[in-house]
């Protein structure tokens, strides 16, 4: 059977996925070398456990939707996906290679389960995806997995709630273990964590808010499911809204979690980068 043998989470900031190329330069830059620095522990894990499949939850930011069409969730059935990013030139990194088997499992048991979701046989993928994809899988052998895109909407209010997106990653937890064939999968959850881009509030970061999140989504989650969305947005930034995807990550882990590795770093360009590790066992 498929099983979830953990979940990781990462900021996705574009200037991370422009600096990444030129990490090996970077890693004694002053403002990259304390970023950078987190990641090494992550990839590790990540060479160790050998997954075969990477389910993604993350947001598209005005790439594959806009605003005229914004589903609320959205998920992956295509044989490949495309980075086709906004700013610093369309990139060259090598396509996605989907599972759209794997997909239609999903979607046939979380449809049963009252989550209708927009199935996308054709999904171009942005920074939310395409980031930390990189980071984890350095000199981009993300190619050596298969993946699964599942899109929350982050952008066009009313959003989510973040029990409501718990409650997804459960529905895709339970999915996952009624898949037949003998994968290993892991779950990332990307964004995050407080920033906010616009407005008023503009350059809004929560320190203390954002360490009482990265404690309390290993052992505790339900309590962070009792938060509105409007209470988040007000704890965390507009974009820090953001922390949902690491919820519908944190709620796919349905055994025995276990941290292997934090990190929390002020500030990459506008936002508080968070980096977690965790394995689940069965
Ligand atoms: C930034 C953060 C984001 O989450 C994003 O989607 C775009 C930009 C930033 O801090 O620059
Ligand atoms: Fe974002």
């Amino acid at each position: 059977m498929a099983r979830i043998i953990g979940g990781l989470t990462t900021s996705h900031i574009p200037a991370i996925g422009n600096a990444v190329p030129r990490e090996k330069e970077l890693v004694n830059d002053p403002y990259w070398k304390p970023f950078f620095a987190a990641y090494p522990p992550a990839r590790e894990w990540l060479r160790k456990a050998k997954p075969d499949v990477a389910i993604v939850f993350y947001n598209d930011h005005g790439l594959n939707f806009f605003l005229d069409k914004m589903p609320t969730f959205a998920i992956g059935a295509a044989f490949q996906y495309r980075h086709a990013d906004e700013g610093w030139g369309i990139p060259t990194i090598p396509p996605f290679q989907g599972d759209p088997e794997l997909s239609w499992h999903i979607i046939d048991s979380v449809v049963r389960d009252e989550f209708d979701l927009t199935t996308c046989q054709e999904m171009l993928v942005d920074h939310g995806f395409t980031v930390p994809m990189s980071l984890f899988w350095p000199g981009n052998t993300y190619t050596e997995v298969k993946v699964i895109p599942v899109q929350i909407n982050t952008v066009q209010h009313p959003l989510p709630s973040p029990a409501r997106c718990f409650k997804l990653g459960q529905a895709i937890g339970r999915a996952v273990a009624s898949y037949p064939k003998d994968l290993k999968v892991v779950v990332l959850g990307t964004g995050g964590l407080s920033h906010q881009l616009d407005g008023e509030r503009a350059g809004f970061i929560n320190k203390k808010f954002d360490l009482m999140c990265l404690d309390k989504i290993v052992n505790e989650p339900e309590a962070l499911t009792r938060l509105s969305i409007h209470e988040l947005v007000k704890e965390a930034g507009a974009q820090g809204a953001e922390f949902i995807l690491w919820l519908a990550m944190r709620g796919a882990l349905t055994g025995k979690v276990t941290k292997i590795h934090s990190s929390y770093h002020v500030a990459v360009s506008n936002t508080a980068t968070g980096l977690l590790v965790l394995e689940n066992a069965a």
